[in-house]
């Protein structure tokens, strides 16, 4: 298994290019399915996640290619229902395709994805959404299988802004007989990146990045080309290495609107911050302090995906801080491995109170999910000394070749087997 091999100590300087989200994408993958015409999707980043998705698509009967670097998908001899187990347990996405499945076939079988590093992630908000569009729902062992025959347009709260169950419940309804509102939707700029693709479609929805959204369903929707919005997780995870090596970076193709929750936390605190429209300019400071807070929170709160690389760069800010996990029960798997490199953190159920201390020191760590692999590979870029990260596989899930991303901002991180 591949690991990185990261020798610290290295200020980051330069550019770098954001590519588009990956949590965007996969929710437009799935939107592919709803019609029978071509759909491309330009600049999506070649990851795991999105390789997984495609596979789903193909094994639903989908044509996939790649053109450098969009994906173009032809689903007129789509002619499947059922997502393969093997796809369903492994990928959580996966779930997504549910409601587009159910959408063009008026019949989908998934499996449960089941619970994960971070959490128990269950679907039943997903599940209620459906049921509540008049989906017939069965649920036998780890199978779910749906009948969409009778469904049509209501009113459907959410007890939870679930980004999933909201998407789900959009991607359901956009071919079905009548008005669905959304009520307590989630607000994520990936959602509006969905909507702003069903529309493209033919699709009749609006209200996505506020709390209600309205889909009025359409006979039928057509082919697309999209390009989908910058990943502001990504954006976010280069914002937090300049800051942690006191480093210098231009990020070009990002959207600073969807990263306020992190920016107005690290500038002037731990580097200054300058945006313009689509990039951002970060310095970051010899001595970073700590924040005093950070809470995740569904958008536009702080994003729990940036959680453990801001959690890493308070391992070495100057002061206390309080780090809480709102959104997921077992997001903190990566404190014992940053504990290992020195750092001095003590976590109390989704409390993690983090003391600066001067100097972290490097080792072999192991990455257990796909941001807490991120939050070593930064912790290694300022370690003294060298650190291996293991399980690189799981930050390959979100992060296109990281490590060569780095490299090219000046560090030194190896991929190694
Ligand atoms: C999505 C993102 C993920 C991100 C998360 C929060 C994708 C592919 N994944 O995940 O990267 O970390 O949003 O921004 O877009 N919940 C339930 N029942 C449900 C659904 C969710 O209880 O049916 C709970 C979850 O356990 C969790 C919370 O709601 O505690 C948030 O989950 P949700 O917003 O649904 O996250 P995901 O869509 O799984």
């Amino acid at each position: 298994m591949d690991k990185f091999y990261i020798k610290g100590g290295l200020k980051l300087d330069g550019e770098a290019e954001v590519y588009s989200a990956k949590n965007a994408v996969l929710a437009l993958l799935a939107a592919s399915i709803l019609t029978d015409e071509q759909v491309v999707i330009h600049k999506c980043p070649k990851i795991n996640d999105v390789y997984s998705m495609t596979k789903i698509l193909q094994s639903l009967g989908c044509v996939v290619e790649w053109q450098n670097d969009s994906i173009v998908i032809n689903s007129s001899q789509a002619d499947k229902h059922e997502i393969p187990q093997k796809y369903g347990q492994e990928i959580r996405s996966s779930i997504f395709m549910l409601g587009s499945i159910l959408a063009r076939f008026k019949k989908a079988k998934a499996v449960f994805p089941g619970g994960c590093d971070i959490g128990l992630r269950p679907i039943d908000l997903h599940i209620k959404g459906l049921k509540e569009l008049n989906v017939e729902v069965k649920e036998q062992g780890a199978n779910v299988f749906c009948n969409g025959e009778n469904a049509r347009g209501k009113k459907i709260h959410l007890d939870f802004p679930s980004v999933g169950a909201t998407e789900n419940i959009m991607l359901a309804s956009t071919t079905i007989k009548g008005k669905t509102t959304i009520c307590n939707a989630a607000k994520e700029p990936e959602i509006v990146c969905l909507q702003d693709m069903l529309n493209k479609m033919g699709a009749k929805v609006s209200g996505a990045g506020t709390s209600i959204i309205e889909i009025e369903g359409v006979k039928k929707l057509h082919g697309v080309e999209f390009v989908p919005i910058s990943d502001r997780i990504v954006a976010g995870t280069y914002i937090i290495a300049a800051a942690m090596t006191k480093g210098r970076v231009y990020l070009k193709n990002c959207r600073p609107n969807d990263l306020c929750a992190l920016t107005s936390k690290l500038n002037g605190v731990a580097c200054d911050i300058l945006s313009s429209n689509d990039s951002i300019l970060v310095k970051g400071y010899e001595k970073p302090q700590s924040i005093m807070t950070i809470e995740t929170s569904p958008y536009p709160g702080f994003p729990t995906d940036l959680q453990a690389q801001a959690l890493a760069l308070q391992t070495v800010s100057q002061g206390t801080s309080v780090v809480v996990e709102n959104i997921f029960e077992t997001r903190f798997k990566h404190v014992g491995e940053l504990a290992k490199m020195g750092a001095q953190i003590v976590v109390k159920d989704r409390y993690a109170i983090v003391r600066g201390v001067p100097a972290l020191y490097g080792c072999d760590v192991y990455s257990h999910d796909l941001r807490g692999g991120a939050a070593l590979v930064l912790a290694g870029l300022v370690a003294q000394g060298y650190t291996t990260v293991h399980n690189v596989r799981h930050i390959d899930r979100g992060y296109f070749k990281l490590e060569e991303a780095l490299a090219s901002l000046g560090a030194n991180v190896k991929r190694i087997q």
